[in-house]
């Protein structure tokens, strides 16, 4: 596991869209992993950025949603397929049906999930997955107890969780979903790289429990521990709580360019 800790979010943002620009340049249809919610909105911005001034195309790149709230329609403003159509694929100029979310309104819950699966085996693998992680050590939707065997399925949202994203529906918890579909663990873990960004003293706790704590499904994002090609990149407040924080910083410092991230 790579820790790279850097001085602010737009840096943090920066570096991964840094790696992913590259990564599409050199493959056009690269197979990305999109994340919702704050913490990749600097990537996108950069990436957006990256295609009005640079040229980046990404009009064949294919792309995975880690997860998508059941019982709002597609059409929601907060659904996870709204979201990635309005920050991401229209943005990026993306081929919107290159765009896969899981089906958080169909009618057979479990159909859905195993059809996810399905397409991302065909298509896959995830040559680059963006996760967040939630204050209580989510990835994807994986709340705590989350097995690592997991495959696409439906969740409970942690109460921690629901209150967390209300500021997304207007401070309403009433209208936040209780259930989503989410990616596994085990789904995550088969990505080739996974580049997992956090920002902000509300992430400290996790991404100490993430980068330095004892594997545990209490803590899922403690799974990456096991995957061989995890970039943590984080700001000075997410970066907190970390023991060895020196240690990454001097070995980042240290890192040759051409290593990238
Ligand atoms: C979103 C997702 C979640 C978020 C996490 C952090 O697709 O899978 O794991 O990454 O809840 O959310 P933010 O970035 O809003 O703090």
């Amino acid at each position: 596991m790579q820790v790279v800790i850097v001085a602010t979010p737009a840096e943090v943002g920066r570096l991964a869209a840094a790696k992913i620009g590259h990564l599409v340049r050199s493959r056009p249809d690269a197979v990305l992993g999109l994340a919702t919610g704050s913490s990749p909105l600097a990537i996108y911005a950069e990436l957006t950025r990256q295609v009005a001034e640079e040229g980046l195309d990404c009009l064949q790149v294919r792309a995975f949603a880690l997860d998508e709230y059941v019982g709002l329609p597609p059409e929601h403003p907060e659904s996870y397929r709204s979201v990635l159509m309005r920050d991401v694929v229209k943005p990026l100029g993306m081929d919107p049906s290159n765009v896969h979310v899981p089906d958080g309104a169909a009618a057979d819950v479990a159909a859905a999930c195993e059809a996810y699966e399905a397409r991302i085996a065909e298509t896959g693998p995830v040559a680059l997955q963006i996760l967040g992680i939630g204050a209580n050590g989510h990835i994807g939707f994986n709340e705590p107890t989350s097995s690592f065997a997991s495959r696409t399925r439906i969740k409970t949202l942690a109460p921690k969780t629901r209150a967390d994203n209300a500021r997304f529906f207007g401070g309403d918890l009433d209208a936040v979903p209780r259930h989503c579909l989410t990616q596994g663990l085990a789904t995550i873990m088969s990505a080739r790289h996974l580049v997992l960004v956090a920002t902000g003293t509300g992430k400290a706790e996790a991404v100490h429990h993430l980068v330095e704590g004892a594997v545990s499904a209490m803590w899922p994002g403690t799974v990456l521990q096991h995957h061989p090609h995890v970039t943590v990149l984080l700001d000075g407040a997410a970066a907190g709580r970390l023991q060895l924080a020196e240690y990454y910083r001097q070995t980042y410092l240290a890192k040759p360019a051409w290593q990238g991230i």
